[in-house]
């Protein structure tokens, strides 16, 4: 971009972001939220931000109270899946500050997703300023409570009123938020998947995309009538490779090196719970290996007592111990929480840091 295109983005960016058009809700429902019981995402604060894309171009940003879409029937994201989201969290600091967690990661990775789905991208900077305006407008919002915190829900739909296939010329982005408690309260057991699959090379698993939820939902059912929690994904082609949870990455701990499926291929959602565990192992000076990881081996590892530490890393779980794995029909118990010393250490690091209690040196915090 020249000088002169770069400052006029600039200038039209300062415009758009500055002027969200704000409607205050007359009738709060803050006091109704029981903040000692919150369930994980079925509470909503009181405000959204909504902009629409038309013409080729984003309008004008707005935050109205909470409310019902309106959609037409043929509303083209009900039909054939162009609908993407994010999720992110918000905390409060002890000093009463509201803290945003690795948003512009979350900006980025919406729009490789944007651009997978062939929909329009969104400006950086209209997602993250209109977080933080609709934060602040909402910080009582913002749980205290320890294992609280507000998740955060952007999303974009595409609106062209259109059955036919094509993409979308209309797009409609939200951002909703949600006090939330914590979205598993227990260690998980999971299912190593040999049959179904997430998503296969090429296809759109990197992308956070709403259909990859939708066509996990079956086969976690299934795993589910077996007593299982979540599945992990396995490669498409030979089962044989571990790829993440259904929520969330998987990391795991094999004779003191931190291992993890690396991102080279599409299938992966390129997660940032998971990459801020990396940063801060590396940092800590674990070994850490981002490769190809063969299920044999992680079974191999919990049948010679070399598995010390599993868990998924995802933004709703946040460090999610697994406690069993279940393969090939057989289910192995995996080593006593309390004996987990990387994941309980980076579980509680993360959480302080999420609450500015550590010099932010990765500068991953944004303050409200
Ligand atoms: N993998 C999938 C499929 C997910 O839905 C998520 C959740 O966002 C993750 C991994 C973890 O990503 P992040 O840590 O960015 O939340
Ligand atoms: C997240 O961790 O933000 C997720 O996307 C999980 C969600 C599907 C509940």
């Amino acid at each position: 971009m020249t000088i002169f295109a770069e400052l006029k983005r600039a200038k039209f960016m300062d415009t758009v972001v500055n002027n969200i058009r704000i409607t205050k809700t007359e009738n709060s429902r803050l006091s109704q939220v029981d903040f000692d019981n919150l369930p994980f995402g079925k509470i909503f604060s009181d405000h959204m931000f909504e902009i629409d894309y038309s013409d080729g171009a984003w309008q004008t940003p707005t935050i109205v109270p909470f409310r019902n879409l309106d959609l037409h029937p043929a509303t083209s994201a009900l039909h054939y899946g162009q609908a993407i989201f994010e999720g992110l969290k918000a905390q409060k600091s002890s000093s009463g500050e509201i803290l945003l967690f690795r948003a512009v990661d979350n900006a980025k990775r919406f729009n490789e997703s944007a651009e997978r789905m062939c929909m329009a991208t969104l400006p950086e900077e209209i997602f993250v300023e209109g977080l933080k305006t609709l934060i602040d407008l909402d910080r009582n919002w913002v749980p205290s409570n320890e294992g609280q915190s507000l998740y955060i829900r952007p999303f974009m739909i595409a609106t062209d009123d259109y059955v036919g296939i094509r993409p979308s010329e209309k797009y409609k982005f939200v951002i909703i938020t949600s006090p939330v408690g914590a979205y598993y309260s227990d260690p998980v057991k999971v299912k190593i998947e040999t049959y179904y699959t997430r998503a296969a090379e090429g296809g759109v698993g990197r992308a956070k995309a709403a259909g990859n939820y939708a066509s996990s939902l079956y086969p976690a059912k299934l795993a589910a009538e077996e007593g299982f929690r979540q599945l992990i994904w396995t490669d498409a082609k030979t089962h044989t490779f571990i790829e993440e949870a259904g929520t969330m990455n998987v990391v795991f701990v094999i004779n003191d090196t931190i291992i993890t499926p690396d991102e080279s291929k599409d299938t992966i959602l390129k997660g940032i719970t998971k990459r801020s565990v990396l940063d801060l192992a590396k940092d800590w000076g674990y070994k850490v290996e981002e490769r190809a990881v063969k299920v044999d081996e992680i079974i191999d590892a919990l049948k010679n007592g070399t598995l010390q530490d599993a868990f998924g890393a995802g933004t709703a779980a946040t460090i999610a111990p697994i406690s069993h794995i279940g393969y090939d029909g057989q289910t192995y118990e995996l080593p006593s929480i309390e004996s987990r010393t990387f994941s309980n250490k980076i579980k509680a690091h993360i959480s302080e840091y999420k609450k500015g209690n550590i010099d932010d040196k990765f500068n991953w915090l944004i303050r409200v």
